[in-house]
Formats: structure tokens, C-alpha cells, sequence
């Protein structure tokens, strides 16, 4: 396949950005988007020009750091994958693929590509966590039976990656899909009940402090999220948030 690119090029967070065009070649249907990518920076490294910055570790769909709005999607066309999963062949020969950054305010660019997503960190940081009693006094954790689909549900909200796809997606780049499947993950289990209160309250302030947006149940977080988390984790945080705050 050959292709031509529309990348957003940015020296850095500072800078005004713009659209570039490249033209690569012999591009494969079992390529990787970013082993396309891979090949256009050859082109570029060889001919001395400053290769396109963008982000990306594990390749497998599980770090959650290749973020990249593709065609003004985030991870692109296809469903359930990242952008390390989506592979060529669901382009065409003399397609144009526009390639920007995930935009947010609470993403600023780094540079090209890249975005700087510490603000999930931060949400994470505030109470994702489940405090552990190293004591002497340390329970078991196989103590305290777990019903089945609780721990059905638990798992499905703890696949969220942290990739900001439901931020990229959703016209008020609200943080909630994100926000909620870590305060899901555990709230559905005892083990989780402890610092239930507190988890939620810390969470939300400060995905709000981060200037992410609000929500207001469009979906697009949830059609675009490589992970199918579902919207019931964001209704589930708003009945956890209002627990909280009526016993605050
Ligand atoms: S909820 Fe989905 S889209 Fe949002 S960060 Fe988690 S995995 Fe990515
Ligand atoms: S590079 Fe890790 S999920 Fe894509």
C-alpha cells in the first residue's frame, strides 16, 4: 500500500502546531499502525529530518500508552483494539489517514503525538489504591468469599488500561469512563468497602481539579474505549459519589 499521512507536527507544548504530509510506500496489511509509523520515521531519520514523536511501550494492547487519534478516531477504525493492535489491511491502497493527538486540556502535547496523561496518574494517586495492614494482623485475602459476578464485574472494570481514548472521544473530555472503572474495580468487592467513601470523594475532586469535563451520557467514551468498559461503571461512581457525600 502506498498512503499519505496528515500528521499533527508540534515542536512542543509552547508551540502552535500544524498539519504535515508525508508519502510512505510499500506499506503491509500485517503491519501495526505504528510499524507504519515505524517506517515512515526510517524515511525520515535517513534523509536527516526529525522523526514523529509518538507514544508507545508494550505493543500488545496493555500499557495503554499509544495514544493517537486516527481519522478523528481514537485507536482508529476498528473495535476493542489500541492503535499497537490495529493493523493496516482495515486501510486501503492511496487512503489518506489523518494522525493527531489525543486533545484535552488535561493532555497537553508533549510533542507531535505525544501527550502528557500524568493527570490519570494523579486520579489514581487520589485513591485507586486499597490500603494494605501489614501488621501482623494481615487477613487472608482467600478469608472473604467474593461472589462470582461481583468479581466478574471487578475484573472487567480493572482491564481499563489508562489510555485516554474515552477522553479523546468525548466532546467534553470528560474523565468519567476512566474514573469510574478504577473506582468500580473497587467497589464491587469487600475488600474495597474500607476506604470506599473516601476513594470516591478524593477521586472525583480530583479528576474535577485536573479540568477534565463533564458527563452527559452521549456514549462515545464507551464505542471507542479498546477495552469495553462499560457506561454502567459511570453510573455506578455517580451512586457511589452520592453515598459518600451524604454520610460526608
Ligand atoms: S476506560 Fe477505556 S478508553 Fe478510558 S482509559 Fe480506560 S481503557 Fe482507555
Ligand atoms: S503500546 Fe501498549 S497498549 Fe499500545
Amino acid at each position: 500500500m502506498n498512503l499519505t499521512l496528515k500528521i499533527w507536527r508540534q515542536k512542543d507544548a509552547a508551540s502552535q502546531g500544524s498539519i504535515v504530509d508525508y508519502q510512505v510506500k510499500g506499506i503491509e496489511g500485517d503491519m501495526s499502525f505504528l510499524e507504519m509509523l515505524d517506517v515512515l520515521n526510517e524515511q525520515l531519520i535517513t534523509k536527516g529530518d526529525d522523526p514523529v514523536v509518538f507514544d508507545h511501550d508494550c505493543r500488545e494492547g496493555i500499557c495503554g500508552a499509544c495514544s493517537l487519534q486516527i481519522n478523528g478516531e481514537p485507536h482508529g477504525p476498528d473495535r476493542l483494539v489500541t492503535t499497537c493492535q490495529l493493523h493496516m489491511r482495515k486501510f486501503n491502497d492511496g487512503d489518506t489517514i489523518y494522525i493527531e493527538p489525543f486533545r484535552a486540556k488535561a493532555f497537553p502535547v508533549v510533542k507531535d503525538l505525544m501527550v502528557d496523561r500524568s493527570s490519570f496518574d494523579r486520579i489514581q494517586q487520589a485513591g485507586g489504591y486499597v490500603s494494605v495492614n501489614t501488621s501482623g494482623n494481615t487477613i487472608d485475602a482467600n478469608a472473604i468469599p467474593v461472589n462470582k459476578d461481583d468479581a466478574d464485574e471487578s475484573f472487567e472494570a480493572a482491564t481499563c488500561i489508562g489510555c485516554g481514548a474515552c477522553v479523546a472521544a468525548c466532546k467534553n473530555a470528560s474523565a468519567m469512563l476512566f474514573t469510574s472503572a478504577k473506582v468500580s474495580q473497587f467497589a464491587l468487592l469487600p475488600q474495597g468497602q474500607v476506604e470506599a467513601t473516601d476513594r470516591v470523594l478524593a477521586m472525583v475532586n480530583q479528576m474535577d481539579e485536573e479540568g477534565f469535563g463533564n458527563c452527559t451520557n452521549t456514549g462515545a467514551c464507551e464505542i471507542e474505549c479498546p477495552k469495553g468498559i462499560s457506561l454502567e461503571n459511570i453510573a455506578r461512581m455517580n451512586r457511589e459519589y452520592l453515598k459518600a457525600s451524604l454520610k460526608g
